[in-house]
C-alpha cells in the first residue's frame, strides 16, 4: 500500500489500472479510522481489483461553530487500518491541493438537503457534495462505498450522481455499532468516560422508536415525542432532532405508510453525535 498527496499520483496509478481492465472501488474518509470505515474498506477490495481511500479533512463541510479545528488526525494509525482491511492507495491531500486559490464552483442540492442534518447543519451538504464530486473526478473509480449511518449523504450523494450523470456505482454499507449499540464514530474518542456511557441513549432512543413501529403505531408525531421525552430525560445530552421521514425522498410523513428513516442527532458537551435506522413496509423489517 502507498500513500500519495498529489491528485497526479493517484491519477495515474488509476489510469494504470483502468488500462489493463482493472475495477477500482473508492472509499472516501475524513480519517480517523474505525471498524465502519475499514468495513467500507473491506467491501470495497472483496468487490473490486485495487482500492483507493481518501483522507481529508474537508473544511468546506463544518459549520463556522464546529468542530473542524478538533477533528481528531492519526494517519500512522490510519494507514495500519487501511492495509488490515486491504486498500492499495491512501490519498491524502492537503487543503491547497483541493481547493487551489481562487476555487468558485460548487455542488448545491434541493429537496433532499433540506430536512434533518441539512436543516441543523446549513452549507454542509454543499461541502460534502462538491468535495465528493472534486474526488470522484480525481478518482475515476467504478465504485464508491458510503455507510448508512450518514442515510441523509447517502441519498445526498446517489441523486448527486444520477443527477450528473456520473458513471459511479455507489455502494450503501450497514452500520457498525460498538457492543452496547452505539454506532462507531471518529468523533467518539472525543466523549469523556461518562459522556461515552450517556452516548448510549442514541441506541437506545432508536430502539424505543423501533418498539412502537412493531408494536403497529403509525403516528410519526407520537413516536417522536416519547423518542424526545427520552431524550431529554438525560441532562447532559443537547437534543438537535428526533425525524421521521419518507426514506426516498427525505420529507416529514404524518403516517408511515412507505418506508421510512427514522433519525436523531443529539449534542453530548460539544461532539454532535447522530444515528438512525430504516424501517422497509414492504417486508416490516427494520
Ligand atoms: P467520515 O465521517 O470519515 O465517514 C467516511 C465514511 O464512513 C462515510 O461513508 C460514513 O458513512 C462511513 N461510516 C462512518 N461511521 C460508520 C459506521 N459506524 N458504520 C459504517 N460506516 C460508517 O462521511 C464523511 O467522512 C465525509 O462526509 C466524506 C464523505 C468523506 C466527505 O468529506
Amino acid at each position: 500500500m502507498i500513500i500519495v498527496n498529489k491528485i497526479q499520483d493517484v491519477r495515474e496509478h488509476v489510469k494504470a489500472w483502468r488500462t489493463e481492465g482493472q475495477r477500482v472501488g473508492f472509499v472516501p474518509t475524513m480519517g480517523y479510522l474505525h471498524e465502519g470505515h475499514q468495513s467500507l474498506i473491506k467491501r470495497a477490495s472483496e468487490e473490486n481489483d485495487y482500492v483507493v481511500v481518501s483522507i481529508f479533512v474537508n473544511p468546506m463541510q463544518f459549520g463556522e461553530k464546529e468542530d473542524f479545528e478538533n477533528y481528531p488526525v492519526n494517519l500512522e494509525r490510519d494507514s495500519q487500518l487501511c492495509e488490515m482491511a486491504g486498500a492499495d492507495i491512501i490519498f491524502q491531500p492537503d487543503a491547497k491541493e483541493i481547493y487551489h486559490n481562487g476555487f468558485s464552483t460548487y455542488v448545491d442540492m434541493n429537496g433532499l438537503t433540506d430536512s434533518l442534518c441539512g436543516k441543523s447543519r446549513p452549507g454542509h451538504f454543499r461541502g460534502v457534495c462538491t468535495v465528493v464530486l472534486k474526488l470522484f473526478h480525481i478518482v475515476n473509480p467504478d465504485r464508491a462505498y458510503f455507510g448508512k449511518k450518514d442515510a441523509q449523504q447517502l441519498a445526498v450523494i446517489h441523486q448527486m450522481v444520477n443527477d450528473l450523470n456520473m458513471d459511479i456505482e455507489i455502494v450503501g454499507c450497514e452500520t457498525i455499532r460498538e457492543e452496547d449499540g452505539l454506532a462507531k464514530s471518529s468523533r467518539n474518542v472525543r466523549l469523556s468516560p461518562e459522556e461515552r456511557n450517556t452516548a448510549v441513549i442514541l441506541p437506545k432512543a432508536l430502539s424505543l422508536a423501533q418498539r412502537m413501529i412493531a408494536g403497529g403505531n403509525r403516528n410519526p408525531k407520537v413516536i417522536i415525542a416519547a423518542v424526545e421525552t427520552l431524550i431529554q430525560a438525560e441532562i447532559s445530552v443537547t437534543l438537535d432532532y428526533v425525524e421521521i421521514v419518507d426514506a426516498a425522498n427525505l420529507e416529514p410523513v404524518l403516517r408511515i405508510e412507505s418506508s421510512v428513516l427514522v433519525a436523531v442527532a443529539v449534542f453530548i458537551g460539544n461532539i454532535r453525535l447522530i444515528d438512525n435506522f430504516i424501517y422497509d413496509i414492504e417486508n416490516n423489517s427494520f
